[in-house]
């Protein structure tokens, strides 16, 4: 038996496999594909103060083993989120993670504090870097003091366990890892979208309503490996890996790279029951491997 359990900021999951905000709508969707309570966790969609109607279409466009979005945080706001989706998914027997917005700081906190009363949600993601809303997003996620403000915020305003989600759109990703841990985040999830662009040559248009949008999938996971290797050397909180993972292999590569968990992201759009067959590679690999318990791989390329 390999043990395949993992904490990340005081949050037990049963295996280090969760999925990706913005690709895994709230969770109910998939639950004909997969069976939910197999998953350490799944993070659901971009949740914001009030709605959002997202950008103007079109706002997908594939590229090269990628693919380019500018979804702009389309949600019916937390009030919706707490009346009509929390009732439906609070049984499931893995941890729901909610992915928290806002244009201003303000934002975050009362999200934030319209969470704290829910019992089933332990952890919120906070995303500071999103590439596709004009407001807030990304702007506080490129500065360590912009990264610092919204961290300090949302810690006083959630008293469970906070993960910071860092944009890879800078120069150094280690300096907003160290900013926001030093605010008291107890995790850190990286990457979020790589800021992109493709034209239409035909139509001499970009294909995206906003011009630029977040490149993901196989296309951006060496970056994302890298980022992962730089920051789990860099801090003492735990890192959670994402980008471009397609398989159980590649979610092997970025807990060798330092991640303690992982997120599926576009992956799932492929194929709505990859995470299940990542949860079954990991552990087949751990035997393979004669390691009894996953956390000893973790960061395992440094020892
Ligand atoms: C359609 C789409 C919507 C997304 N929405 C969000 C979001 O609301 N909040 C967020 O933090 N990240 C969002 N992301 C980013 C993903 O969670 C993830 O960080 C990124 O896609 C890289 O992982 P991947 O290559 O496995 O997809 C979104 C990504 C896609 C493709």
């Amino acid at each position: 038996m390999v043990k395949l359990g993992v904490n990340i900021g005081g949050l037990n999951l049963k295996n280090p496999v969760l999925t990706a905000s913005g690709t895994f709508g709230y969770g109910e969707e998939f639950a004909d594909f997969i069976d939910l309570n197999r998953l350490g966790g799944f993070v659901i969609k971009g949740t914001t103060i009030n709605h959002r109607e997202g950008n103007p279409y079109p706002r997908m466009a594939e590229t090269p083993s990628g693919m380019l979005n500018a979804v702009g945080l389309q949600n019916k706001g937390v009030d919706y989120f707490i009346d009509n989706i929390y009732p439906r998914i609070k049984d499931v027997d893995s941890h729901v993670i909610v992915n928290v917005s806002g244009a201003t700081i303000d934002d975050y906190v009362a999200v934030c504090e319209k969470l704290t009363p829910l019992d089933k949600i332990n952890a919120i993601e906070v995303n500071i870097s999103c590439p596709n809303v004009k407001q807030g997003g990304m702007a506080f996620g490129t500065t360590a003091d912009g990264a610092a403000q919204v961290a300090r915020a949302v810690r006083k305003a959630f008293p469970k366990t906070v993960i910071i989600k860092l944009s890879p759109n800078v120069t150094d990703i280690t300096e907003i890892a160290r900013a926001v841990e030093a605010e008291g985040a107890d995790a850190v999830s990286l990457i979020n979208t790589l800021l992109g662009m493709a034209i239409d040559i035909e139509r001499q248009r970009p294909y995206l309503s906003t011009i630029t949008g977040g490149l993901s999938g196989p296309a951006v996971r060496p970056v994302a490996v890298r980022m992962v290797w730089q920051v789990a050397k860099a801090v003492n909180i735990p890192v959670v890996g994402l980008g471009g993972i397609m398989n159980g292999r590649d979610a092997i590569e970025f807990m060798l790279a330092g991640a303690r968990a992982i997120q599926v992201g576009t992956a799932n759009f492929v194929d709505p029951s990859v995470t299940m067959k990542i949860v079954d590679y990991i552990e087949d690999y751990c035997q393979r491997h004669g390691i009894s318990n996953i956390n000893d791989i973790v960061g395992m390329i440094n020892q």
